[in-house]
């Protein structure tokens, strides 16, 4: 069964772009729905993983913050079938996947539309706080660890990822174009996130140290745990295997969002890794692969 509380009033942030749903910076999340859904599935493992790090926490309460499609929601409802899971999130198109994804898995999550800051108030208290790849995406991110930590019911755990590494899917030399281009990728994306977190109403600079921010918010026993997610080559062969999708899909966002940060060389290799026609192409060389490290951050109510 899955229930849904969407409040579609609660998007205080939206100011009119028609793929905008309400959040302060330039990501259409809408539209990389697919995008979120296979890259939670092919970096799934660490989910399980991390909730294998909770000890005897048996949550009654849950709330996965950031949800997108709900990938992490439904696992979480899947490890802990007698909790309440409810994914919240900005975007109602991605809290509409996660509902049918819950629906498909036969597992019970309620999804209700919010917008942060200002919507994470009244959503606890939860004796577990999920939340990944979402904060960085606030202007003030001690300001929302602090009221991610005020939502936990007594004992209860916040685990929040961020951090990791960048992933990584070709050899550093492809046989053309200059090697090194995820290296380069890299930096135009880090380039690429200062701005966009420069760029966010009310942007606060601080000390990115996720676990000091978790103990100024006040948690105790805040530690931090990373997990591997490791798909080598040789993977299936075919546009769909889900590695080779995952990396058609990411190298499709950086030829689109940093075309102006890469130069034409980097452009053009770009160009042939996506060409599916070309046998050097990420859709059907053989060397493709998924190795990447997902930080999680932990730390316990009072
Ligand atoms: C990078 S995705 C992470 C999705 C999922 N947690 C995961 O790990 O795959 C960020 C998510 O946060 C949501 N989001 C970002 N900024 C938001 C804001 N200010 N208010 C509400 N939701 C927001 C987006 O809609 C998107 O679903």
């Amino acid at each position: 069964m899955t229930t849904t509380q969407a409040r579609h009033d609660d998007h205080s942030h939206d100011h009119g772009h028609p793929h905008h749903h309400g959040h302060d910076d330039d990501f259409d999340w809408a539209a990389m729905a697919d995008l979120l859904e296979l890259e939670g599935e092919t970096h799934s493992p660490y989910v399980r993983q991390a909730l294998a790090e909770l000890g005897d926490l048996s949550p009654r309460r849950i709330l996965d913050i950031g949800s997108g499609p709900g990938v992490a929601a439904c696992r979480m409802a899947s490890v802990f079938p007698g909790a309440e899971v409810t994914a919240v999130d900005g975007t109602p198109e991605l809290l509409a996947r996660a509902a049918e994804r819950a629906e498909r898995l036969g597992v019970r999550l309620r999804t209700q539309a919010a917008e942060f800051p200002a919507g994470l108030a009244g959503l606890g208290p939860a004796d577990l706080v999920w939340t990944a790849q979402v904060v960085h995406h606030v202007g003030d991110q001690q300001g929302a660890l602090d009221q991610l930590a005020g939502l936990l019911a007594p004992g209860g755990v916040l685990a929040v990822v961020e951090g990791g590494l960048p992933p990584r899917w070709l050899p550093r030399d492809l046989g053309f174009g200059r090697p090194g281009l995820q290296e380069r990728l890299d930096v135009a994306m880090a380039d690429r996130f200062s701005r966009m977190r420069a760029e966010l109403p009310g942007a606060v600079p601080v000390v990115e140290s996720w676990s000091g921010m978790l103990r100024a918010a006040g948690l105790t026993g805040v530690r931090s745990k990373t997990f591997l997610v490791d798909h080598p080559a040789p993977q299936a062969d075919g546009p769909e295997q889900p590695v080779r999708l995952s990396a058609r899909r990411s190298l499709e966002r950086c030829r689109d969002t940093l075309a102006d940060l890469l130069d034409d060389v980097d452009l053009t290799t770009l160009d042939r890794l996506l060409d599916p026609a070309d046998p050097e192409g990420v859709d059907r060389r053989p060397d493709v692969f998924l190795l990447t490290a997902k930080t999680v951050h932990f730390g316990t109510a009072a």
